[in-house]
């Protein structure tokens, strides 16, 4: 038999498969999420995160400054915020002694070359754990929640952060973002806005870590995180947030939405990231901790289908994990 064409011959040695690899995965692409809590020299662990644990602020600059030796450009920090300073209006949130301006300000003195992203959204601080406030009827208030979302940036920016990332997918909270920031001489802060966020049921382990589950009960994010049929509805709401400003965009969770971030990636060109969140983290865990995959393999394989479909960065629970392996194989 003469075949003209054997696509294997490319694949029969290693070096040819290098030559002709496409897509590539490297530390600099990795973006880690962080959580932190009050208090000192605490380390404590989020059950359905193995691995991952909620930190003080010292121990988080210790994290923080691993990150930064490995090369992850890099860190996202979520807070953990105690029952007490939440409330119905989640004044908490711009509070510039509340956790998060301390956290930052910390970073950016002893890190100061470590990319700082802080989440912009309300559920850590509202007592129902939504990311909005709500109405007598139980309604999410938009531009209500605008505003304050416009002065937590503010005073993330203040406290030093380089990106601020609106993750609560309120309507308008761009360009408000971005106004402000301009009108307060904020020019170099960035905004990597969460464009395409799902109402997702892979955010729950996260819930537990910022402790959100029990607040938000059986309640949904459903009035504004988007539905997991949609696709045009992405694009949509990227352009939307392109045009008011944002710096990079995002698709959120990953791996069931790869389809989005390739459109998203595809359609506008622009900086795009993608956020694997707690829940495919959790699955892969379990898998592998039960020895049903190959932990490194599906890690970096899950890592590459990102890139692959588009993206310039992932944030990933992997991401420390990844970045000392990347450093033992080299
Ligand atoms: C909050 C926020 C969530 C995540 C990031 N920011 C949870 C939510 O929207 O309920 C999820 C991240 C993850 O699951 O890893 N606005």
């Amino acid at each position: 038999m003469t075949i003209t064409n054997r696509p294997r011959r490319m694949r029969q040695d290693e070096f040819s498969r290098k030559l002709m690899r496409e897509n590539n995965l490297s530390v600099s692409h990795l973006i880690y999420p962080m959580f932190v809590m009050d208090g000192n020299r605490t380390r404590q662990d989020i059950s359905s995160m193995p691995g991952i644990q909620r930190l003080s602020i010292d121990e988080l600059l210790k994290d923080a400054k691993e990150c930064f030796d490995l090369g992850i450009p890099a860190i996202a920090i979520f807070p953990v915020i105690e029952d007490s300073l939440r409330s119905v209006n989640a004044e908490e949130c711009f509070n510039e002694s509340g956790l998060i301006p301390k956290a930052v300000s910390a970073l950016k003195k002893s890190i100061p070359k470590l990319g700082v992203i802080t989440d912009i959204a309300l559920d850590p601080y509202t007592s129902n754990g939504q990311d909005g406030l709500v109405d007598k009827d139980g309604n999410i208030l938009n531009d209500q929640t605008v505003d304050l979302l416009v002065k937590q940036s503010l005073c993330h920016a203040k406290a030093g952060a380089d990106i601020v990332a609106p993750s609560d997918m309120m309507d308008g909270r761009v360009g408000r973002i971005r106004q402000a920031l301009e009108k307060n001489n904020f020019i170099n802060t960035k905004i990597l806005s969460y464009s395409a966020k799902y109402a997702s049921s892979f955010y729950g382990p996260f819930r537990e870590a910022v402790a959100s589950s029990k607040k938000l009960g059986s309640s949904s994010k459903d009035t504004y995180q988007m539905d997991p049929a949609n696709s045009d509805e992405a694009l949509n709401e990227v352009k939307l947030d392109l045009d008011e400003g944002a710096d990079m965009v995002m698709v959120k969770p990953g791996m069931p939405y790869l389809d989005i971030l390739y459109r998203v990636k595809e359609t506008f060109q622009k900086p795009t990231f993608v956020y694997q969140v707690s829940g495919e983290f959790a699955m892969i865990k379990a898998a592998t901790q039960n020895g049903w995959l190959e932990e490194e393999k599906v890690i970096l394989e899950s890592l590459i289908s990102f890139r692959r479909a588009g993206a310039d960065a992932i944030l990933t629970y992997f991401a420390l994990e990844v970045a000392r392996l990347m450093k033992k194989l080299n």
